[in-house]
């Protein structure tokens, strides 16, 4: 009986569905159809209309099938693997200067705002809404340092929560799938945002109980530090036997700058490199998600593929601060594939993974002419949308080490998902238009370059529906 009412609760989509196997490999079902059981798990998938059989076989009716109409698509949803939540607050500003200057000038001051409670929280409810709007199913955060806030309840009730902790609690709110960082710096930080190396290590453990017990299947937390500049040794290493002891990734930027390099290099004269500092202080390994990774040396690459390390590649920050231009031809070409896009926000002025798929292709044609014009032997072919799809979706799992659960839709895995609708804004506000001659994969192409957020009519994460679309007016309405 339990296994019949399973069955009944089952919804089958039935249109156009695409999914990557690997950078090179999308898989284009038109029609398709697939079925996700109440447990949001997908059940099958298949080329073709659904036969009377299958609906007989799992007892349902026509009411479980939803049929896409004409210019409507579902592919999975995308997965930021970088995103600083309080840096929303300054995004769209602040890019007259590089890396180091920005962090000075910029970041660090407007994130040690969020020690304030209710400032966090009301911002936190802003980034991420926006990151989940605009097709954002799975999101790894950085937040800020800080432990104690005071949240002020207008009854004059107090509540003191960690900043990070309320993120946690955004999220877990609106149905995104997330890992959540609370951030370590003790070293080279200006005195009103830094820790001491015991209480950092004290609030990293504190707040990983704390995400661990809101019992979620979809938000967990991952460690931070925020790069070698901003920590002592004595800091990653101890972050490391957390991860350790407690099996979680761990978030952190390398190689984005020359200027960083340098520093580091200084900073750390006796190790060999910058891959290798992380290395000796045990924070490189296959739970590592390094953003950026732009002036790695061919041996430290070699170095991330022996680790199984992933890479964030986020290439609107690498514009937006003038770091440089990563080649993600040269990382798949010497078979890394565990690189996903991020957004870098406010690095990056886009929340959108839309604007991350088309900057990674901008970026790769910079490579492309650069390499072309100095007729190199081994050109380097520009990135596909398909490969931007890749980057934005299975890549991105892969970084997460959520490839067994998400990314695309094999049996078995979370349906986590986007119904894209081209048909939106007709009356003229839509950025895209459809002609009699476009072929499914000129629309999913066209949705790359021109869609936006109002094309994304139904957002799924395991399975649930999140983020309706009268639930998005509100939040207009709310700000
Ligand atoms: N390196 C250290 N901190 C940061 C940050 O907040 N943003 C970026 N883009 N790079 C960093
Ligand atoms: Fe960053």
């Amino acid at each position: 009986k339990k296994i019949d009412n399973f069955k009944s609760n089952m919804k089958i989509f039935v249109g156009p569905i695409l999914h990557s196997f690997s950078p090179s490999d999308l898989r284009i079902l038109n029609p398709g159809t697939i079925a996700v059981n109440n447990l949001g798990k997908i059940e099958f998938v298949q080329e073709g209309v659904h036969s009377d059989q299958l609906l007989k076989k799992f007892n349902l009716t026509s009411e479980h099938v939803t049929v896409l109409k004409e210019n409507q698509f579902i592919l999975p949803g995308f997965v930021d693997t970088h995103i600083h939540a309080p840096q929303y607050v300054f995004t769209g500003t602040g890019y007259d200067v590089g890396l180091l200057e920005w962090l000075e000038k910029y970041t660090f001051p407007k994130e040690s705002e969020f020690k304030d409670s209710s400032h966090a929280h009301s911002s936190y409810q802003k980034v991420v809404k926006r990151s989940l709007r605009c097709g954002t199913t799975t999101a790894c955060y950085y937040a800020t340092i800080h432990l104690e806030g005071i949240y002020l309840f207008p009854n004059s009730l107090t509540v003191s929560f960690l900043a990070s902790k309320i993120l946690a609690n955004v999220v877990k709110s609106v149905g995104q799938r997330g890992f959540i960082g609370k951030v370590n710096m003790d070293n080279n930080s200006p005195d009103y945002y830094v820790e001491k190396t015991e209480d950092s290590l004290n609030d990293t453990s504190a707040f990983i109980e704390y995400v661990n017990s809101l019992n979620s299947d979809l938000v967990k937390p991952v460690l931070t530090p925020r790069f070698a500049p901003s920590c002592t040794s004595k800091l990653m290493s101890g972050l490391a036997d957390i991860s350790r002891e407690k099996n979680l990734l761990i978030q952190t930027h390398i190689s984005e700058n020359c200027g960083e390099c340098e520093w580091v290099k200084n900073l750390f004269p006796e190790q060999n490199g910058y891959a290798d500092v992380y290395k000796h202080n045990g924070l490189l390994n296959e739970k590592s998600v390094m953003a950026h990774c732009i002036y790695l040396t061919e041996e430290e690459r070699k170095l991330f593929k022996e680790v199984n390390a992933g890479i964030s590649h986020c290439p609107n920050s690498n514009f937006s601060l003038q770091s440089g231009v990563l080649n993600v031809r040269q990382l798949f070409r010497e078979g890394i594939t565990k690189v996903g896009l991020g957004t870098d926000v406010s690095g990056g002025y886009s929340a959108s993974l839309l604007d991350g798929m088309r900057q990674s292709i901008i970026a790769s044609k910079v490579i492309h002419m650069k390499s072309r014009d100095a007729a190199e032997e081994n050109i380097c072919e520009p990135l596909t949308f398909k490969e931007a799809i890749y980057l934005a979706t299975l890549g991105g799992a892969k970084v997460l080490n959520l490839e067994e659960k998400i990314g695309n839709f094999e049996v078995g895995k979370s349906f986590d998902a986007l119904l894209i609708d081209l048909n939106v804004g007709e009356n003229g506000t839509s950025t895209i238009d459809v002609f009699r001659h476009d072929k499914i994969e000129d629309l999913i192409e066209k949705f790359v370059y021109l869609g936006d957020d109002r094309n994304i009519s139904q957002i799924f994460v395991a399975g649930k529906q999140v983020m309706r679309s009268n639930e998005r007016s509100q939040q207009y309405l709310q700000q």
